[in-house]
């Protein structure tokens, strides 16, 4: 929704009740302030109770049998009491539970009354355990269920190697509980042991310390000693190698792709530099890349010491490093500054977006940075134009939704446009400043939306009005779109491409004499992007034939081909489609496509002939997702 009178207006309504409002509070409206703060603070997509027992550290023992499919073990929760008289309260969800203990010393464990809770298809089960007065750890026995939606279990062939199966967790949002009982809320930070038991010739590795020369036992331990948010704990086990990078960073990935990767991720060391340089020291001592097989559903997860990346990012050209830079990027915002709850969410991901444009700025240079900006703010807009006002706001109502409706453009791309709006008005010496001082106050801690307004009034609006005047915080936090002060933003190089898009698209110009070949993949891919919906037949065949489209490695730019292809029923693509649609899972690059093919009957015939065989093999968050699609 494009900004009216109206919000206008509210903006300014609300401006003016801001600045009347400092000093002149009286008692009932301050503490009316307070309990909304509180009230903030909670996490509704979570039943734990962490203001009367809270989690501060976990033990996990587990063997993975991957026969049975399931994690069987269990985990110790060291709990503080703050409530005596309350029960400590996990979530979970499909877990089994054999048993509860409980312990005054963690050494000797006595059994203990707990309590499942009704299933919420989206929040699971509670679990209530039942504590003696001077209980400080609880001992959870337990299983995980058939549809555990945080793992996959992906047979041989599944895998880059064919020979051994592979099992990776994804416990963000909010499937942590699915693997683990666990007080599943962003607000709350935990450190872990963690013992876990694997066939032999396979090697396991977790979002932890690990031993770079671990020796295949089929033992392997862990710990991680700098408190993380629960959906931050992850795991994976398979035939995985090591090769460093550099002094602190590295890559795990199953023989056969982990040379190709070390070199593609070859700058990651410059990249934590050039993000300390911004933001302050690297707290988490290692920065280790773990490459997924193909499902992975996403193309990066920043789980704190090992980032886990879609085996697409590895081009061959470097072309797709952004997200190890956005993945490193959340080492400060998210995984040591945290969203409080899911509402939150553009805490984590617009900082994140911004950051990560910063230092692909540092490391490659404003005109590759300013492409990539533009590229977002296109994404906003393009998925704005079809998107409810109640989506477009920063501070998501996701009373409810399942926190993942939250997770579309507006969070990473809105978000990161506001702070380069801060950015541009303050100017980037105060603005880099404010930020390094926001990543110190609040490392290893949790914050809402409303305690960064607080924060940024106090050290930084505050510091010059005339320029906060400028910046229409409440419209960019609490109302739809996009104000209409947010800075332009701009890319001579994105311009020429769409230029030359409708040059070509009017037969101005003939394929061979487009800049292709010496253009970035972030050209190519504007360009298409910036085709008109419609294109001839011939047209296609000519672009295709002269730039072999149809057989381009590069995962993103692949994508969007297919799209045009899809869009305009443009056959020769058809088998790579099936090929892309069966042999790859970043939900981000296959659900548009399925999206275009269910836009007609005969698309939708062949996507759910697709999908037939393409289902098996992906994630369950990318099922979820392609099963609206094709419903
Ligand atoms: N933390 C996210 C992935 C995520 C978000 C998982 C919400 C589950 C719920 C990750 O950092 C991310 O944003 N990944 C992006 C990378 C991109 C924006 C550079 C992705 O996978 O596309
Ligand atoms: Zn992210």
């Amino acid at each position: 929704m494009r900004p009216n009178l109206i919000t206008i207006f509210f903006t300014l309504l609300c401006l003016f009740s801001l600045a009347c409002n400092s000093d002149t509070q009286k008692p009932d409206e301050k503490r009316a302030e307070t309990s909304n703060k509180e009230e903030e603070k909670k996490d509704i997509h979570s039943y734990a109770t962490p203001q009367s027992v809270r989690v501060k550290h976990m033990e996990f023992d587990w063997d993975v049998l991957f026969e049975q499919k399931a994690i069987k073990g269990s985990a110790i929760l060291h709990i503080e009491r703050i409530d005596k008289t309350k029960p400590l309260v996990v979530d979970t969800r499909g877990l089994k539970i054999e048993k509860v203990e409980v312990s005054s010393d963690g050494s000797s464990f006595t059994e203990t009354k707990f309590e499942l809770g009704k299933e919420d298809p989206v929040l699971g089960a509670s679990l209530t355990i039942t504590l003696k007065d001077d209980t400080q750890q609880a001992k959870v026995y337990y299983s995980t269920g058939e549809n555990a939606t945080a793992l996959q279990w992906l047979d041989p062939p599944q895998t880059a190697g064919k020979k051994y199966p592979f099992l990776f967790t994804q416990s963000q949002s909010i499937h942590a509980r699915s693997w683990i009982p666990i007080q599943d809320s962003p607000g709350i930070r935990i450190t872990y042991k963690a013992t876990v038991r694997t066939p032999k010739d396979l090697l396991a590795i977790m979002s932890a310390k690990n031993d770079h020369k671990a020796e295949r036992t089929g033992t392997y331990t862990f710990e991680m000693n700098q408190p993380i948010a629960p959906y931050l704990v992850a795991l994976a086990v398979g035939d995985l190698v090591y090769r460093p990078i550099g002094e602190r960073s590295g890559v795990y990935a199953e023989p056969v792709i982990v040379e190709k990767a070390a070199k593609e991720f070859e700058d990651t060391e410059k990249m934590i530099a050039a993000a300390e340089k911004l933001y302050g020291k690297y707290r988490w001592e290692q920065y280790d890349v773990l490459i997924l097989p193909p499902s992975f559903p996403y193309g990066g997860m920043e789980n704190p010491r090992l980032t886990f990346v879609s085996p697409a990012l590895v081009a061959g050209d470097k072309s797709l490093v952004s997200v190890i830079a956005h993945e490193l990027a959340h080492s400060w915002s998210g995984n040591l500054v945290t969203n409080a709850t899911w509402r939150d969410f553009w805490l984590n991901e617009g900082f994140t977006s911004y950051v990560e444009n910063r230092i692909q700025e540092e490391v490659y240079g404003k005109q590759r940075a300013d492409m990539e900006a533009l590229e977002g703010r296109k994404r906003l807009d393009d998925e704005m134009a079809k998107m409810e006002d109640r989506d477009e706001i920063l501070h998501i109502d996701l009373n409810g939704r399942d926190p993942e409706e939250g997770s579309t453009g507006v969070p990473y791309e809105k978000g990161s446009l506001f702070l380069r709006h801060l950015e541009t008005t303050f100017g980037r010496e105060s603005f880099d400043k404010f930020l390094k001082g926001y990543f110190d106050h609040y490392s290893f801690k949790s914050l809402t939306t409303g305690e960064f307004e607080e924060y940024l009034t106090k050290n930084l609006l505050d510091t010059d009005k005339a320029k906060a005047s400028q910046v229409p915080v409440k419209e960019w936090l609490y109302k739809p779109g996009v104000p209409v002060s947010a800075p332009k933003v701009e890319s001579d190089v994105m311009k020429k491409a769409e230029e030359v898009a409708t040059k070509w698209a009017k037969s101005d110009i003939a394929a061979k004499d487009l800049p292709f070949d010496n253009w970035s993949n972030a050209e190519r891919v504007h360009f298409l992007r910036s085709l008109p919906k419609q294109i001839e037949r011939q047209k296609l065949e000519e672009l295709d034939k002269t730039y072999k489209l149809t057989q381009s490695e590069n995962a993103v730019l692949t994508s969007d081909w297919l799209i045009i292809a899809v869009r305009n029923n443009y056959e020769p693509a058809y088998p790579r489609l099936e090929q892309y649609l069966t042999s790859m899972g970043r939900r981000l690059l296959i659900r548009p496509i399925y999206e275009e093919l269910a836009k007609t009957p005969e698309g939708k015939e062949r996507a759910k002939a697709i999908y037939v065989k393409a289902r098996p093999t992906y994630h369950p968050i990318a099922v979820a997702t392609i099963d609206g699609i094709l419903k």
